[in-house]
Parts: structure tokens; sequence; C-alpha cells
């Protein structure tokens, strides 16, 4: 063995064998750490140790006179990057909507209470958004027309004829909350469309039931 080769492998023991140190807050000799630590700002992590990378030899790019990862934000309280949301805020969906609470066996109350964020004139407009929306997700039960002549109800009975008496005077609130839940036999679809597609569709069956 040459002498080259065994100091070589001297040096990679030596390397491994510093890198086994690790235990507490010292991670031991990380190979390639700026893969692990990020020099950007994180919402959920801070380096707050103002010398972090400088033990290692690296230099800070970033010339504010702090170790290489030193990435806790001064401007925020605590130095975090994340801020807490004020109190009592809720969170809204991309259109603007709050997140649906009405619970699936309160069909009676979603009837009565939820109202279109759609007028009279704007749903004139929306209604064929809606049928492209119900062709997709519907009609392969209810059918078309809603008639409950779809290819899945010719399999499997039960589908609900939407253009049916019982059915003359729900309210779009009723078909949205149903649309969300689902109803007996009917899977839920909320999380497969957003609030806004969910009103179009009910304001197309609506259409549907008054031909
Ligand atoms: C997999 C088949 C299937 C799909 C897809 C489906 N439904 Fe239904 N739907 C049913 C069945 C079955 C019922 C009857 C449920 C019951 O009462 O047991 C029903 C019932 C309904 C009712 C009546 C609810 C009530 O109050 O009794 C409405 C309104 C409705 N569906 C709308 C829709 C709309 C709008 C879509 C598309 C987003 C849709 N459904 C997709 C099968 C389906």
């Amino acid at each position: 063995m040459n002498s080259h080769l065994r100091s070589a492998m001297v040096f990679a023991l030596v390397i491994i064998l510093a890198g086994c140190g690790a235990g507490g807050d010292n991670q031991g000799l990380e190979y390639a750490p700026n893969m692990y630590h990020s020099v950007p700002y994180e919402p959920l992590s801070q380096i707050t140790e103002e010398g972090a990378g400088e033990a290692a030899q690296f230099l800070s790019d970033t010339e504010d006179g702090h170790g290489e990862y030193y990435n806790s934000n001064p401007l925020n309280p605590n130095r975090m990057t994340m801020r807490v949301p004020p109190a009592n805020t809720v969170p809204r969906s991309k259109g603007g909507y709050l997140p649906y609470r009405i619970p699936k066996d309160s069909l009676d109350l979603a009837a009565r209470i939820l109202t279109s964020p759609f007028d009279s004139v704007e749903v004139q407009a929306i209604l064929k958004d809606g049928e492209v929306l119900y062709d997709r997700f519907c009609e392969h039960c209810h059918g078309a027309k809603g008639q409950a002549d779809g290819l899945v109800a010719e399999k499997y009975p039960g589908v609900a004829n939407l253009t049916g008496l019982a059915y003359q005077n729900i309210t779009p609130g009723h078909i949205f909350h149903v649309i969300t839940h689902g109803k007996g036999l009917m899977g839920a679809h909320g999380s497969q469309m957003s609030p806004e597609e969910r009103w179009k569709i009910a304001h197309y069956v609506k259409k549907l039931q008054n031909q």
C-alpha cells in the first residue's frame, strides 16, 4: 500500500469519526450543510445563532456580519418569519369563502340559511359554466336533464330524479349542501370543486328543474 493511499484512508477515517460526534445541539460534521440549512428566511425554522456556519469556516455571503446560516428575521417579533395571525381571524379560501362548517346532517338548516354569492343577473352568465360542471360531475348519475337516467343510474337504481315534484322547491343552498357532503348513496363532492363551482352547478340544476 503506498503512502498516499494510506494517508488518504487515515484522513477519511478521521472525517468519518469526527462526523460521529453528533449529539444534542451538535449535529456532527455535515456534508454540504447548505442542503440542510436554508440561507433565505424560512417560515418554520430560524437559525438564531449569529455565528452559525463560522465554525465550519463558511463565509457569509450576505455581508451582514452574521454567520452563513443565520436566517432569523430581525424585523418580526421573536425573529420569526411566520407571523401569528391576529386573534379571532378565520382563514378564507381563494374566492374569499369562509370554511364550510354546516354538518352533513343539517340539510334543513343549510337550505334555509345559505344564500348564493351570485345575484339574479350574474346567474344568467354562469349557467353555461354550471352546465359544463354538471356534465362533468353529475350527468353520469342524474342524466343530462336531471331525470335520473345517467349510465350509472341504469345499473344502480336509487338516483334522485332532480326534475321530480319532490325536488321542485329545493333551494340552491340545499343543492350546494348536498353537493358538498353527499346524501345517502350519493358521495360527497366538496373536495373536488371550489364553493364557486358548487354554486354554479346548483343554479344549473334549478334551471334544469324549471325547463
Ligand atoms: C354516483 C352517482 C351520483 C353522482 C355522481 C351525483 N349524484 Fe346526486 N344523488 C345520487 C343519489 C343516489 C341520490 C339519492 C340520495 C338519497 O337520498 O339516498 C342523489 C340525490 C341528489 C339530490 C337530492 C338530495 C335530496 O335532498 O334528497 C340532489 C340535489 C343531487 N343529488 C344533486 C347532485 C349534483 C348537483 C351532482 C353533481 C355535483 C350529483 N348529485 C352527483 C347519486 C349521484
